[in-house]
């Protein structure tokens, strides 16, 4: 009788939220990417379109200033919280607060290593498969040729770039002519995407010896293919190179023959998140704890020139 009643306040409290203006807080992680500053603008699109406050708190890359945005959200009583959160560990005791306060929140892109329940669910990608397909196309492109590959990574501690590292492991698995001869982190950005690549092209006999750059992410990517030019070198041709999001100057790149792959990852995660919460707001309805985004493969086959004018239109 008691839990009946119960739920019958919680449905009735849910439907009363539902029928007013839903306030969401936001902490995004900054703006490291092109990826990630289509994430905003798609977020902020998605929310006005849905007639939902968002109450927007960029971390500027830093855990200290999401765990301090999650409890600002909490004092200001919102309805829920989306967090794309930087590094995979450190989130138990704010996600806690959020819980014992009863605002649900949904991650966005990257993963935590706490428990389930702490979360109402995560959007993002697979973030082991994006790597495998990567690493996949580089088996197919190469064939039994001996490959030497260098791999920027992405913001330590952050899930993709741990499980896109596996991912693409697990793919050149048993492929010994493919070798991965230097790794670093590029921290997602531009900027040292292209100082890192110059410090292996050093290294690697002026980039002579380096066959393909495996890149996180297509902005440290498209710093290395600067890299590789003023080395003199022809990237997407002396270099191969694969890489992961389908941004727009990516795909640039592309069209002009300089990288030759990339595995999408939608910024559109909020579309799928802000489905789930109206849900849940409206009548309890439990979402699955992982809503899973495409992950398609990109080729210079694929039209680059459109799909980099397509995805400027969506506001990328
Ligand atoms: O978490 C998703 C990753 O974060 C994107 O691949 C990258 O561009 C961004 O910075």
């Amino acid at each position: 009788m008691k839990s009946l009643l119960l739920t019958t306040v919680a449905a009735i409290t849910m439907t009363a939220a539902a029928a007013s203006a839903q306030t969401v807080g936001f902490s995004q992680i900054g703006s490291e990417s092109g990826w990630r500053a289509a994430e905003t603008t798609l977020t902020k699109q998605q929310a006005e379109e849905r007639g939902i406050d968002l109450k927007f708190s960029d971390a500027q890359q830093k855990q200290e200033n999401q765990i301090a945005a999650i409890r600002a959200f909490v004092a200001q009583g919102v309805d829920a919280i989306l967090l794309a959160p930087v590094v995979a560990t450190g989130w138990d005791s704010a996600l806690e607060e959020a819980k014992d306060a009863d605002i649900p929140v949904v991650l966005l892109d990257r993963q935590v290593d706490s428990s389930d329940d702490l979360y109402l669910t995560a959007v993002g990608s697979n973030l082991v498969h994006e790597g495998e397909v990567a690493g996949g196309w580089l088996v197919e492109e190469v064939g039994d040729k001996d490959c030497r590959v260098v791999e920027l990574q992405g913001t330590t501690g952050s899930s993709p770039a741990i499980d896109r590292a596996t991912g693409f492991r697990n793919a050149i698995e048993g492929h010994d002519n493919i070798e991965i001869v230097r790794s670093q982190t590029g921290d997602f950005t531009r900027s040292q995407g292209k100082e890192v690549m110059e410090s292996f092209l050093q290294a690697e006999n002026g980039g002579a010896d380096i066959c393909a750059l495996y890149a996180h992410n297509d902005d440290m990517a498209v710093g290395a293919i600067q890299a590789i030019k003023e080395a003199g070198l022809k990237p997407g041709s002396d270099i191969l190179i694969v890489a992961i999001d389908a941004v727009p100057d990516y795909f640039q790149a592309m069209a002009a023959g300089e990288a030759n792959a990339t595995v999408e990852l939608t910024p559109n995660m909020a579309g799928p998140a802000f489905d789930a919460l109206e849900a849940y707001w409206a009548d309890g309805t439990m979402p699955p704890k992982f809503i899973q985004t495409e992950s398609k493969l990109y080729t210079q086959a694929d039209d680059p020139a459109g799909e980099a004018e397509r995805r400027k239109s969506l506001g990328y």
